[in-house]
């Protein structure tokens, strides 16, 4: 099994938004093949070309090299924070990835599949170079709004070719001395792909959600045009071809050729036992998927398709394409430029990782829309991980360890009650695996709320703590299923919310074989025996209260009245 998350962009740490859509869920179905014993490599990166790199890079004062080294850095401490478990975590400016691209560049042209043509576009004469895309800015000719960038304004959402703006100034020095020139420029003939892109594409859609499949067939419904694949910049992957000196990719040509570069990446880290092809090519035995927000899917399913077919090499392409919709805050989109929103630094000094998680997953936009609120987190947080979960584990770990010490209760014998339980956690726990094999996190959470209520309704019902006296025996045998039901629990949940089930994995004194359980044997185990030590943790998770909400609500912007 091999996938990947789309890769972030380089420019600034990412928002909730983006773990909810695209790396959180890459991130718990690899955790979840590896229990189930698949091979598994979990691929990501940073997206580190393009023109919004070099502006935030100018922004903070910074070579665009600097820059991206720094953040690179900065992402990659953030996402292990979360857990996210890459088996590599690359970058699209490595020179793995340079050598990849103008391979892929190569066969192309080989084939057929590129045109040059010169195109009109800004030169500035103060800047001395031509000005791509976000590097005009002017009002925008529908709207009337005065910052409007070259290529979308973000007013009125229209797409804008810069030479419609009208008072054209330089993002980079803001002069308006500015010309029309020609400049040569190479074009990807999606066109020509554009009859085996639809066949592959009509090939894999019944596995695709309806979302992914939907807006691939408005895009290939619409007809496929010529799309440029060079620009006029420095910073990016040269263009080996005589004529473009000063001439780079275009990102989006090099970002996805970069979940190939950044297996090739991770095989270089260890040639030995390492073999990136076996990945790659030669993959009769490999599914791959992608995870990814919907603005990405034409990328995924049209533009990087039309460039692997297009080089009439056998790369692998991919199986599965999970899209998501958006996570709103409040309604209202996240958003980097205007500060609206959480972002995954502010967010760990708030609170733990796996709350995050948990709630991103149980909100997750995968058909429609989905809004973040401070009210619907401390909901989930409140009632499902301090309330089904942590209270479960505490009160079970803690009374067994009060009446009967340190060590899992001998005695007794199971009765109807445990066999009824066993069958109604066997369905619950099939269901959710099920769900997670069809990447449903929504679902495969309810279910998971379904098996913690059925402990806490088994215990209810038995009432341990009410039997210590009179029979004392049957108090033993539901506080020894009871622990094995907290380990059930939280190796249930470690693909979700993989901090705390490793500390109740720590408290029962788990092996790592006995961490790591394949969920389908996880109900028939029931293995921790009398007699086995353990310890109570502390508490895995807190409440939040009222006034923490009204605190966040003020301290982060668009997040309603208080
Ligand atoms: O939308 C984004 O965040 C892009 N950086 C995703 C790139 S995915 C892949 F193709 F590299
Ligand atoms: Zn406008």
């Amino acid at each position: 099994m091999t996938f990947a998350s789309a890769l972030p962009y380089i420019n600034g740490v990412k928002h909730l938004g983006n773990l909810a859509g695209s790396l959180l869920p890459a991130d718990v179905y690899a955790r979840f093949l590896r229990l189930e014993g698949e091979d598994v490599l979990f691929i990501c990166a940073t997206d580190e070309h393009g023109t919004p790199a070099e502006l935030s890079a100018a922004d903070a004062g910074l070579s665009v090299k600097d820059y991206c080294d720094r953040m690179h850095h900065k992402q990659a401490e953030i996402y292990n924070q979360f857990g996210l478990s890459f088996d590599y975590f690359g970058r699209s400016s490595s020179p793995q990835n340079r050598a990849m691209t103008q391979h892929f560049y190569q066969k192309l042209n080989e084939n057929g599949f590129l045109i040059e043509r010169t195109v009109q576009q800004f030169y500035s004469i103060d800047d001395k170079r031509f000005l791509p895309d976000r590097y005009v800015i002017g009002t925008c000719p529908k709207c009337g709004y005065t910052a409007a960038r070259g290529d979308q304004c973000e007013q009125c959402t229209s797409l804008l070719d810069p030479t419609e703006l009208i008072n054209p100034r330089s993002a980079v020095s803001g002069t308006t001395n500015l010309q029309v020139r020609g400049t040569k420029h190479l074009f990807l003939r999606l066109d020509a792909l554009a009859e085996e892109i639809r066949v592959w594409v009509d090939n894999h859609q019944a596995v695709w959600p309806r979302l992914t499949s939907s807006i691939s067939y408005k895009w290939l419904d619409e007809g496929l045009q010529e799309r440029g694949i060079t620009r006029d910049l420095d910073w990016g992957i040269p263009v080996p071809r005589p004529g473009f000196d000063g001439k780079v990719f275009y990102v989006w040509f090099d970002a996805p050729i970069e979940y190939i570069s950044a297996t090739v990446e991770w095989a270089d880290e260890d040639a030995a036992t390492r073999d990136w092809k076996s990945w790659w090519l030669d993959t009769s035995d490999v599914t791959y998927s992608q995870f990814l927000a919907k603005d990405n899917v034409p990328f995924h399913t049209v533009f990087w398709p039309g460039v692997v077919l297009g080089t009439r090499e056998s790369w692998l392409m991919a199986d599965q394409i999970k899209s998501f919709s958006w996570l709103t805050y409040y309604g209202g989109k996240f958003s980097t430029s205007s500060k609206r929103g959480v972002f995954l630094d502010q967010a760990l000094g708030l609170r733990p990782a796996d709350e995050w998680r948990y709630f991103l997953l149980a909100q997750s936009p995968e058909s429609d829309d989905s809004s973040f609120t401070w009210e619907a987190f401390a909901s989930a947080v409140n009632k499902d991980l301090v309330g089904a979960f942590g209270n479960f584990v505490s009160r079970i770990l803690k009374l067994s360890e009060k009446e009967f010490g340190d060590e899992i209760p001998t005695g007794g014998v199971t009765t109807d009650s445990e066999d009824d339980l066993m069958e109604e956690c066997s369905r619950v726990v099939g269901s959710y695996r099920s769900h997670l094999q069809r990447t449903e996190y929504r679902k495969a959470i309810q279910s998971l709320r379904e098996l913690w209520s059925a402990g806490n309704a088994y215990i209810d019902k038995t009432a341990p703590w009410s039997l210590m006296k009179q029979d004392r025996d049957r108090a033993a045998v539901i506080l020894r299923i009871s622990i094995n039901l907290v380990r059930l629990f939280a190796a249930a949940a470690w693909p979700v919310i993989p901090f705390a089930s490793e500390r109740v994995f720590d408290a029962l004194g788990l092996s790592e074989d006995e961490r790591r359980v394949e969920l389908s044997q996880l109900v028939g185990l029931m293995d921790l025996q009398a007699g086995r030590k353990f310890a109570a943790p502390g508490h895995l998770f807190t409440r939040i209260s009222d006034d923490n909400i009204a605190a966040w609500k003020q301290q982060f912007v668009g997040g309603g009245s208080i």
